[in-house]
């Protein structure tokens, strides 16, 4: 890991009017999925650990400067630089 936060991507999750700041590494975590698993652990979210069959882990992602907003399974999305300073609210639809 390195010991520098030059690498690190932070961006925030927003869940039921919370939000929390993310800060991580690339690639540290298989997907977004798992990360929000691990570091939020809703209960009901990611139910099938990635296969892209439950729709528990649909997530909008906002990051304001280029992609503008879009729906997606946490599970498809990778962590990289593509999230640095995105909104990622979890819809809860479970
Ligand atoms: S974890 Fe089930 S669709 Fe993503």
């Amino acid at each position: 890991m390195p010991s520098s936060n030059e690498n690190t991507i932070q961006f925030k999750v927003a869940y039921q009017g919370h939000i929390t700041e993310v800060q991580t590494y690339p690639n540290q975590y298989y997907s977004l999925m798992t990360l929000i698993s691990d570091q939020l652990a809703i209960p009901g979210f990611g139910l099938c650990c990635g296969m892209g069959s439950c729709g528990t882990c649909l997530v909008q992602i906002s990051n304001g400067y280029h992609q503008g907003v879009k729906n997606v399974l946490a599970c498809a999305v990778s962590v990289n630089d593509e999230l640095a300073n995105a909104l990622v609210t979890i819809a809860g639809v479970f």
